[in-house]
C-alpha cells in the first residue's frame, strides 16, 4: 500500500513536471528555457525581427513586430503584437496583420489620428493607423523591381483588431529595388503627416494630410552617411535641447534621422545611424557629414520610437544582427528586443549627439542594491553602475563556472570582448572584440550596463556611448570582477539585482 502510494507520487510529480515543458512552449506562459531573456520582451514561440508600430494610447504601449509564425526563423512575415502599461511587463497579444494577396507586411509604424483625418474613425471613434510595406513574393520570383509598395491599415478598437484599406497600396513602387519600412509622424506648423522612407540609398519624404494620399516632398542620403548596405527601418522625430549647459546656438530643438543599415555596422553586420539637423516639414538638411550610430554594439538593429508619447521619445531595437540571428542557439523562439530606452541630445565639441538610457521605468525590477570592492558574486539579471576617478583603463569581467568569460571595458576606447563567452560555434562571425569610441569629455568615466541571462547593454559616459551585445554562456555568469589598471580607482561600484518580468 505503501509502495503504491509513492509510486503514485512520483507519477503526479513526472505528470506535472512534464506539463510543465508543455506549458514552457505555449505562447503566454512564464518562460524559463536556456537563454530566454528574462527583463527583454520575446515572442513566446517563433521568429522575431524588427519592432514595427510603435503607438502609445490610452495608457497602453503597443509593440508590434516583424513575425514568423511558423518557424524559428524567417519566413513569410506577419506582425504580431504585444501590449504593455510600464514598458517593462509585456502581454502577448494575438497576430495583428497577416500576409495578403498583395505580400507579405514588412516593418512600418502607426500613429494615432486624433482628428480622423483618415475618415476611418466612425462613431466618434479614434482610428489607429498602421502603415507598412506590402513585399510582393510572387513579382520577387519573376524578378521585377517593384516588389515593394506602401500600405495602410486601422483599429477602432485601440489596436486589438485591423481592417486592411480597400485602396492599399497608398504609394506605388516607382521602379526601386527596395522602398519600404515607412515611418509616419505629425507635423503640426504644416498640418501634414509626414512620411518617411528607405528607397535603395536614400531616404524619400512624402506628405499627406489624410495618410491615404501622398505626395513626394524631397530626397536625402545620396552620398551622406554609411552606405555599407542597402537603407532600412528610418525615423524622423526632434528632441529638445536640454535647458542649460548647453549653447544651443539658438535652437531649442534637434531633428535627428536614424537610417538601419543591413551590412556595414561599425562592428560589421548590420547597425543604425543617425543624423542630426534640421527640418521644416519639407526638407532636412544634416549638421554635419559625420557618421554616428545610434549603438556600436552587434546586437542592436532596425530600432525605432514610439509615437504619441509626448515628451518623452523611447527607442526599442531587435536585439539581433542579421549576419547571424537565425543561426543563435534557442530553438522555440528567435531574437528578443533591447531594453526600451530613453533618447535625449547632448552637444559635445560643437556637434550635437544622442545620449541614450534605460527607461526609467526598469527601476519598478530593483531589488535593493549594494556595494562592493574588486568582486561581487550574482547572477542576471542586474545592472552595474561604476565611475571611475579618472579617465584610464579598466575592465569588467563576467564568469561562470565553465570558465567562460566576457569582458566590457574602457581601454583608449569601450569594449565588448565576447571571445571564450560562452557558445559560439553557431557562426563564425559571433565571436570577436569590438569596440567603441568615446564621446564624452568629461573628466571621469561612468558605466550602467545591464546583464540579462544572454545579453549585455552597456550605456557609458551617461549614454554617449551605447553596445548591445548577445552572449550565450554554457551556464550563468555568477561572478563579476572589476580590475582598474595603471591605477585607476572606482568612485563609485554598485550591483543592483533585477526581478524578472515573466
Ligand atoms: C530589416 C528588414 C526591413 C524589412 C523587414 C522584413 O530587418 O529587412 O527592411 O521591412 O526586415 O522582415
Amino acid at each position: 500500500m505503501k509502495r503504491k502510494t509513492s509510486m503514485l507520487i512520483i507519477c503526479a510529480t513526472l505528470i506535472l513536471s512534464a506539463d510543465k515543458t508543455l506549458l514552457a512552449q505555449k505562447d503566454e506562459d512564464p518562460i524559463k528555457e536556456p537563454y530566454r531573456p528574462q527583463i527583454h520582451f520575446t515572442p513566446g514561440a517563433h521568429w522575431m525581427n524588427d519592432p514595427n508600430g510603435l503607438v502609445y494610447y490610452n495608457g497602453v504601449y503597443h509593440l508590434f513586430f516583424q513575425h514568423y509564425p511558423g518557424a524559428s526563423n524567417w519566413g513569410p512575415m506577419h506582425w504580431g503584437h504585444a501590449i504593455s502599461r510600464d514598458l517593462i511587463h509585456w502581454k502577448r497579444e494575438p497576430i495583428a496583420l497577416y500576409p495578403d494577396s498583395l505580400g507579405y507586411i514588412f516593418s512600418g509604424s502607426a500613429v494615432v489620428d486624433k482628428e480622423n483625418t483618415s475618415g476611418f474613425g466612425v462613431g466618434g471613434k479614434v482610428p489607429l493607423v498602421a502603415i507598412f510595406t506590402h513585399h510582393d513574393t510572387a513579382r520577387e520570383r519573376a524578378r521585377r523591381v517593384d516588389v515593394e509598395s506602401q500600405s495602410i491599415a486601422y483599429s477602432l478598437d485601440e489596436g486589438k483588431t485591423w481592417t486592411k484599406y480597400g485602396g492599399n497600396p497608398v504609394i506605388k513602387n516607382p521602379g526601386v529595388r527596395d522602398f519600404r519600412d515607412p515611418n509616419v509622424m505629425w507635423y503640426a506648423p504644416t498640418r501634414r503627416w509626414i512620411l518617411t522612407l528607405a528607397a535603395q540609398d536614400r531616404i524619400i519624404f512624402y506628405s499627406s494630410s489624410d495618410l491615404k494620399a501622398w505626395t513626394k516632398e524631397s530626397e536625402f542620403g545620396v552620398g551622406l552617411g554609411s552606405h555599407g548596405g542597402v537603407w532600412e527601418c528610418p525615423d524622423l522625430f526632434a528632441l529638445p535641447v536640454r535647458a542649460g549647459g548647453l549653447s544651443s546656438g539658438g535652437r531649442d530643438s534637434v531633428w535627428v534621422l536614424s537610417v538601419s543599415i543591413g551590412w556595414g555596422g561599425p562592428n560589421g553586420g548590420n547597425g543604425t545611424q543617425y543624423f542630426t539637423g534640421k527640418f521644416d516639414g519639407h526638407v532636412f538638411i544634416p549638421d554635419d557629414k559625420e557618421i554616428k550610430w545610434v549603438d556600436h554594439g552587434r546586437d542592436d538593429y532596425a530600432g525605432v520610437t514610439w509615437s504619441n508619447t509626448g515628451n518623452r521619445r523611447i527607442f526599442i531595437g531587435w536585439m539581433a544582427n542579421g549576419e547571424y540571428a537565425g543561426s543563435v542557439p534557442t530553438e522555440v523562439w528567435r531574437s528578443g528586443n533591447t531594453l526600451p530606452r530613453e533618447l535625449g541630445i547632448d552637444k559635445v565639441n560643437g556637434r550635437y549627439f544622442l545620449v541614450t538610457k534605460p527607461v526609467k521605468e526598469l527601476g519598478i525590477l530593483e531589488e535593493g542594491w549594494k556595494g562592493f570592492k574588486d568582486s561581487v558574486r550574482i547572477q542576471a539579471p542586474f545592472e552595474l553602475r561604476l565611475e571611475t576617478g579618472v579617465v584610464g583603463s579598466f575592465k569588467v569581467v563576467l564568469s561562470n563556472d565553465a570558465g567562460e568569460r566576457v569582458v566590457i571595458g574602457f581601454d583608449k576606447e569601450w569594449y565588448v570582448d565576447r571571445r571564450g563567452a560562452g557558445r559560439e560555434d553557431f557562426h563564425k562571425g559571433f565571436a570577436g572584440r569590438h569596440t567603441a569610441p568615446r564621446i564624452s569629455q568629461s573628466k571621469t568615466l561612468s558605466l550602467a550596463l545591464v546583464v540579462d541571462v544572454a545579453s549585455l547593454e552597456l550605456f557609458a559616459d551617461g549614454g554617449l556611448t551605447v553596445m548591445s551585445e548577445l552572449v550565450f554562456p554554457s551556464k550563468p555568469y555568477n561572478k563579476i570582477e572589476v580590475v582598474g589598471e595603471d591605477g585607476v580607482v572606482m568612485r563609485t561600484l554598485r550591483v543592483t539585482k533585477l526581478k524578472g518580468i515573466w
